[in-house]
C-alpha cells in the first residue's frame, strides 16, 4: 500500500532566461511576441482551467470522453503493470480516467510547479492506495532522465491536452525526439492532439462568449505589471484569435487599441494602432499529418482514438 508519494527533486537548471531578457527580446522584434510559457502564472492557471469548462473550448471535454472510452484498450495494449509517466502532470486529473483500467503499478508524474505537483500526486496516492507514486519535480523539455529507484517496466508516456501543439511543428518533433531519448525502447507514448476542422469551431472555440480566453490572454500583461518595471496597460490591448489556414494553427494576438509607447525596464517600445503582441499559436493536425510527424521523431503509430465529431485525437505510439 503506498499512501505516500517519493518525491525526486531534479529540476537543476534554472530558467534558461529571465522573463525580463525574454520579453524585452520579444518586444523588441519587427513582430512583437511573447513566448505562451509565461500565461501560466497562477491567475493564468486559474484562468487555463476555466477555459477548459467553456462551452465552444471542446477539447478538454473531448479529449476525456475519448480516454474514458478507449481505456480498455489502452490498458490492452500497455499490458498489466506498465509504469506510466505524465509530462507535465499539473492536477493529474485525466490520468484517473486510465488507473482502474490499467492498473499500472506506478505512476510518475513530472512537472515543472512543485506545490502543484506535491499536492496532486499526494492525493492521487490516497485515492489509489495500490499505486506506487512518484513525484519529479523537472523540466521535461530538457533532456531529463528518468529518476533512479523508478521501477521501468512497460513504461508509457502521457502527454495529453494537445500541449504539443502549442510548439510549430519543427519544435514538436525535437520535442517528441527529446521523449524517444528519455523512454526506453518499447515504451508507448500515450498523447492527445487536436485535430484539423471548420475555422468557425476553432475560432469559437478561442473566443468563448464568456472573454475567459481574451482574460487569459490580457493577464499576461497584468503579469508583466506585477513582476516587471512597466505602467503598461491591459485596457490599451486587444484579445484576437483567429485561424491561420496556411500554418494550420490558431493565432493568438494582443492588438494595440491605439498608437502608444510602453516603457519596460526603461526601455521604449512603440505601437501602432491595430499592432500586435504575437502571444500564442496552437496548431491543428490531422491523423495522418500527426502520425508522420511522430514517426520522423522515432515513433510508431500503434492504435489512435476518436470522438464521433473527429474533433480531437488520442494516439498510442510505440517508441521504436
Ligand atoms: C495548453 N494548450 C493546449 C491550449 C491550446 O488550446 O492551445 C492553451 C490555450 N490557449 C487558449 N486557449 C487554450
Amino acid at each position: 500500500m503506498a499512501l505516500t508519494v517519493q518525491f525526486h527533486d531534479m529540476y537543476t537548471t534554472p530558467a534558461k532566461t529571465s522573463l525580463c531578457d525574454e520579453i524585452l527580446t520579444g518586444f523588441s522584434a519587427d513582430r512583437k511576441f511573447v513566448s505562451p510559457k509565461f500565461f501560466y502564472d497562477q491567475r493564468g492557471s486559474e484562468l487555463f482551467d476555466q477555459i477548459c469548462a467553456q462551452p465552444e473550448y471542446y477539447p478538454t471535454r473531448t479529449e476525456e470522453l475519448i480516454l474514458a472510452d478507449a481505456a480498455d484498450d489502452i490498458a490492452d495494449i500497455a499490458g498489466e503493470d506498465a509504469t506510466l509517466i505524465e509530462l507535465g502532470s499539473g492536477a493529474s486529473r485525466k490520468v484517473r480516467l486510465l488507473l482502474e483500467a490499467m492498473r499500472p503499478s506506478s505512476y510518475l508524474g513530472i512537472d515543472i510547479s512543485r506545490e502543484f505537483l506535491l499536492e496532486s500526486t499526494r492525493r492521487l496516492a490516497a485515492d489509489y492506495p495500490w499505486l506506487e507514486v512518484h513525484a519529479a519535480y523537472a523540466d521535461f523539455s530538457c533532456n531529463m532522465a528518468l529518476p533512479e529507484g523508478l521501477c521501468c517496466e512497460r513504461p508509457v508516456g502521457f502527454f495529453p491536452g494537445s500541449s504539443i501543439g502549442n510548439f510549430d511543428p519543427q519544435a514538436a518533433e525535437d520535442f517528441l525526439r527529446g521523449l524517444h531519448s528519455l523512454l526506453p525502447i518499447g515504451s508507448g507514448l500515450l498523447i492527445g492532439v487536436d485535430l484539423l476542422k471548420d475555422k468557425a469551431t476553432l475560432e469559437a472555440a478561442y473566443n468563448d462568449a464568456a472573454g475567459v480566453t481574451a482574460a487569459f490572454n490580457l493577464n499576461l500583461l497584468d503579469r508583466l505589471r506585477e513582476e516587471l518595471n512597466t505602467e503598461i496597460d491591459p485596457e490599451h490591448f486587444a484579445h484576437q484569435a483567429f485561424f491561420n489556414e496556411a500554418q494550420s494553427c490558431i493565432e493568438m494576438h494582443l492588438v494595440s487599441r491605439l498608437p502608444q509607447v510602453v516603457t519596460i525596464e526603461g526601455e521604449r517600445f512603440r505601437f501602432l494602432e491595430g499592432e500586435t503582441i504575437h502571444t500564442e499559436n496552437s496548431y491543428k493536425y490531422t491523423v495522418e499529418g500527426f502520425q508522420a510527424l511522430a514517426e520522423r521523431a522515432g515513433f510508431k503509430a500503434r492504435a489512435y482514438w476518436t470522438d464521433a465529431k473527429d474533433l480531437f485525437s488520442v494516439h498510442y505510439m510505440e517508441r521504436t
